[in-house]
């Protein structure tokens, strides 16, 4: 059978680079600086899935659900038409917001032990719980990395796997937004990059002394002969775009 394909909506980005689109069910990393538009590509691939009928669920760590809304209305979307299909998880209370959950559910069981697992079987149960309620397809982590310093993570390699792992069986295709880790990062700082099955890059590229262009690249796509070539990324009436990068 022919392998679903999820469209991301950016032009020129599924037919060219993508060659028809993400596979469905895929862990696909969203990696760059501050400001190279990780989350609003996140958002608008959920927004137009769900404006055509594929529910989403967007779990904000870094900024408020309240932020995040006045950003995405800065861009032209309309959060509001895709309120019900799109739903936001506000974790951006981090720790506290868990430790409520954890104490209105009460007593934990064993396994759940420490304060961290408490954290992750919370969480989980509850991304578990709209997945039910609303057969949710997509998900994006605004961040994997300040998911991983709220559930501080003792074996990095480990829990990177587990959740890599839960991912796939919860059968959704999952964004994982992220800052590029710096050049001197030691290697388990990339065990998500050999775990992911794709990897979009997000820069801002110096062209000149005094400008930057926005440019996407997509590293890494399996089983897909994506284009690897860097592109420019351009955002206008509310439509991302890709062109060719001329180099
Ligand atoms: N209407 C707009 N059109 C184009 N770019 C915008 C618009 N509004 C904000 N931006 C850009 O979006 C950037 C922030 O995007 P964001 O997705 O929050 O980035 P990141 O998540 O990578 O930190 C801002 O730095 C700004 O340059
Ligand atoms: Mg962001």
């Amino acid at each position: 059978m022919p392998r679903a394909f999820v469209k991301t909506h950016i032009r020129g980005f599924d037919e060219d680079v993508l060659r028809g689109g993400i596979p469905q069910g895929h862990v696909v990393l969203i990696r760059g600086a501050s400001g190279t538009m990780k989350s609003s590509l996140a958002y608008y691939v959920l927004y137009h899935n769900a404006l055509e009928g594929t529910p989403g669920l967007y779990v904000t760590l870094e900024q408020s659900a309240g932020g995040l809304l006045e950003h995405i209305a800065s861009l032209g979307l309309k959060a509001t038409s895709v309120s019900d299909a799109l739903p936001i998880l506000d974790l951006s209370r981090g720790r506290e917001y868990l430790e409520e959950m954890i104490a209105k559910v009460g007593a934990l069981s064993p396994e759940t032990a420490t304060p961290g697992e408490a954290l992750l079987a919370v969480l989980k149960g509850k991304i578990l719980e709209l997945r039910k309620k609303r057969d949710f397809r997509l998900l994006a982590i605004d961040s994997w990395d300040a998911l991983e310093l709220i559930l501080e993570f003792a074996d990095r390699r480990a829990e990177t796997f587990g959740w890599f792992e839960w991912l796939r069986d919860l059968g959704v295709t999952s964004f994982l937004i992220s800052e590029e880790p710096a050049l001197e990062a030691p290697p388990t700082a990339l065990e998500e990059e050999f775990l992911a099955d794709g990897i979009i890059h997000l820069r801002l590229e110096p062209i000149s002394e005094t400008a930057f262009q926005r440019r996407v690249q997509c590293a890494k796509m399996r089983s897909v002969n994506q284009n690897s070539d860097d592109h420019t990324l351009l955002f206008e009436n509310g439509r991302f775009e890709v062109a060719r990068a001329i180099g």
